[in-house]
């Protein structure tokens, strides 16, 4: 069975743009692969964190990754930083890599921070990146399209440690999702979904409760000519709106606008539809925050299936590098 392997930062909100550019894909994987889901807490210290709030955003990732789905009895569902591989791998791959490559990474430009005062670790980043996925020898690694890149980087170290030091790691392949898979902010529809504290009602959160995401949907942003048609380039807004619908109801949206001829239609059939495909991920939520060692169980099972495999790879490359055993 080949495998496959993901990562989320506990920081980042679980919002309806994850869920079906990403987390749908996961929660599919596992029935096909030997899956793999990790929350990356160490990255999630080169912003520099709060410590409790790492704590507990690192808990809910957890909790939130088995309410969208996924089953610790098929896929591992673990804790990065309880691998103690993840972090020595890097090293092994921080002398494997260059630095023109790393300052060549546009996630790091973008963030400005080649700067006297940037953490070293948001530099190293997609190192550590490379080194989640190549301890597992993942051969699909489900990213969005910003992390294009540093799969790149990761399977150029893979080759350049195989082309060095002997065939160890597999070369994975990165799992981008379609554009159809976008899903645009509510009220501003220029840019993809993203935080909902930057965008509090242009961003639907996967536990919103129904009244909110009714409320978010119905001031969602469209357009002033009033006709139902799916033009994403002319009317990104509705366009989103219709993508919505196709995508919870499994048509097109060229089909699902050939069905309204008003946008308030359109939105309560749309907000109906999301408050149905958001329920069993509420329902397990609210189950599992009533039962916190469901989720403490996951956690050691997952981190100890990581390790059995991880612990090998590591041994393997350190071995090949010229360690001692
Ligand atoms: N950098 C990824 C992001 O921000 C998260 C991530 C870390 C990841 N390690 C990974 C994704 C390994 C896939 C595989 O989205």
């Amino acid at each position: 069975m080949q495998r496959v392997l993901s990562g989320v930062q506990p920081s980042g909100d679980f919002h309806l743009g994850n869920y079906i550019g990403a987390f749908r894909q996961w929660v599919a994987d596992q029935e096909s692969h030997d899956a793999f889901y990790c929350v990356v807490d160490l990255h999630a210290l080169t912003e520099g964190i709060d410590p409790a709030y790492l704590r507990q955003k690192t808990f809910e990732a957890v909790r939130n990754l088995l309410a969208i789905g996924l089953d610790p009895k098929v896929s591992t569902i673990f804790v990065q930083s309880q691998v103690p591989e993840h972090p020595r791998l890097s090293w092994l791959l921080e002398c494997t890599a260059t630095m023109g490559e790393l300052r060549r990474m546009t996630q790091f430009k973008a963030k400005g921070r080649s700067q006297e005062s940037s953490r070293v670790g948001l530099f190293t980043y997609p190192v550590l990146m490379a080194a989640d996925i190549l301890l597992y020898k993942a051969n699909r690694v489900p990213v969005g399209d910003d992390q294009r890149q540093h799969l790149e980087l990761a399977r150029e170290l893979a080759q350049r440690f195989n082309n060095r030091y002997g065939e160890l790691f597999v070369v994975p392949e990165a799992a981008i999702p379609a554009v159809g898979a976008r899903v645009l902010d509510l009220q501003h529809p220029e840019r993809k979904m993203s935080k909902s504290v930057e965008s509090p009602l242009g961003t639907i959160g996967v536990l919103d409760d129904p009244d909110e995401i009714d409320r978010k949907v119905k001031k969602a942003v469209t357009d002033t000519d009033g006709e139902v048609r799916y033009a994403p380039d002319e009317k990104p807004g509705l366009a989103n709106l219709l993508s919505l619908l196709a995508v919870a109801t499994g048509r097109t949206p060229q089909d699902v606008a050939a069905g309204y001829t008003r946008y308030g239609d359109l939105k309560r059939d749309l907000a109906e539809a999301l408050v149905d495909l958001l329920r069993p991920v509420r329902e397990r939520a609210a189950s599992l925050a009533a039962e916190p060692v469901v989720v403490e169980e996951v956690l050691r099972a997952g981190a100890a299936r990581a390790h059995e495999i991880a612990s090998v790879t590591y041994a393997q490359a350190a071995e090949a590098m010229g360690l001692l055993a």
